[in-house]
């Protein structure tokens, strides 16, 4: 019987996780299947999933929107991103424990490192938003060696607080919050990233040009909605380097394949399968 694995969110259809798991498997020669679970909008719904699947022996999940805080609930044992992140995006289930993990933060540093081509190490990068999404990225990026992150939220307080509750964890890199303007006064970024859910709405967080230092790189961490409005701002400022965020989907499903299965899937052919051009 081969290993089974999920992904639950709520709506799921449209997740590409099972193609990109099933791809990874066969590349690797794995047996496994990987299914989609549908956690529904009812309270309950999560552990009720979770619980089913673990006693038909599932031996691992994927965790997305809206059941990540509630897997690092679930969890007897959590990883120091996921607890500082505050949500889990990988479960593995071990001997009757639930281990957590998330590795959304990694698979965005992987992306733009080996992918794009951009090391951190001594960059100054832009944060836009102050929710799930710039809380996982903190660490992975401090990490990589980020020099300083300034994160910038329409709600001033929120972005101040992450940046006061995270600097202890994040070493040598500075990290500051505020509002929309902390980006301006002529500060310019090597990476500007959009962690906001603006795009979601067709709208785009506030962005100076200025931000965008010389060959700096604009990512927006959606992905398949093309060129999203903060992409078009950022050609627009003269941005030449832009990405979504396939690449993080595609790169923190692999770290999960090989916390999973001790084996790292190359990424290359998946990504160039789901790449779509950003127009
Ligand atoms: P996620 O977990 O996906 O990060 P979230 O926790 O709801 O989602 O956070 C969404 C982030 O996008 C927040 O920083 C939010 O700003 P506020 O803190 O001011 O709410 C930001 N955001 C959402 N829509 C936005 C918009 N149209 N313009 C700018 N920022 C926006």
């Amino acid at each position: 019987m081969p290993d089974r694995y999920a992904v639950i969110g709520h709506p799921i259809a449209h997740s590409k996780s099972p193609l990109i798991h099933g791809l990874f498997a066969q590349a690797t020669g794995q047996d496994m299947v990987y299914e989609a679970i549908d956690g529904g909008a009812g309270p309950g719904g999560f552990g009720r999933a979770l619980a089913a699947f673990r006693a038909a022996g599932g031996r691992g999940m994927n965790v997305t929107l809206p059941f990540k805080l509630e897997a690092l609930a679930a969890a007897d044992e959590a990883s120091q991103d996921a607890r500082l992140a505050g949500a889990a995006n990988a479960l593995r289930f071990e001997g009757g424990r639930v281990l957590a993990q998330n590795f959304d933060g990694i698979g965005l540093v992987r992306d733009i490192e080996h992918n794009l081509g951009l090391p951190l190490a001594g960059r100054r990068v832009l944060l836009l938003g102050a929710g799930g999404a710039t809380r996982g990225a903190l660490l992975p990026l401090a990490r990589a060696g980020a020099a300083r992150i300034v994160i910038a939220n329409r709600t001033a307080t929120k972005a101040e607080a992450l940046a006061h509750e995270l600097a202890p964890h994040m070493g040598a890199c500075q990290v500051e919050g505020g509002g929309p303007d902390a980006a301006g006064a002529g500060q310019a970024f090597d990476l500007v990233l959009n962690a906001t859910s603006a795009s979601l709405g067709g709208e785009a967080p506030a962005v100076p040009a200025a931000a965008f230092a010389p060959g700096a790189l604009a990512y927006d961490m959606v992905y398949g909605k093309g060129l999203t409005p903060f992409l078009k701002l950022a050609q627009a400022a003269g941005c030449t380097r832009i990405a979504d965020g396939v690449g993080m989907l595609v790169e923190q499903a692999a770290e999960a394949f090989a916390w999973w299965r001790g084996v790292r899937p190359d990424t290359r052919e998946v990504l160039q399968r789901l790449t779509v051009p950003l127009v």
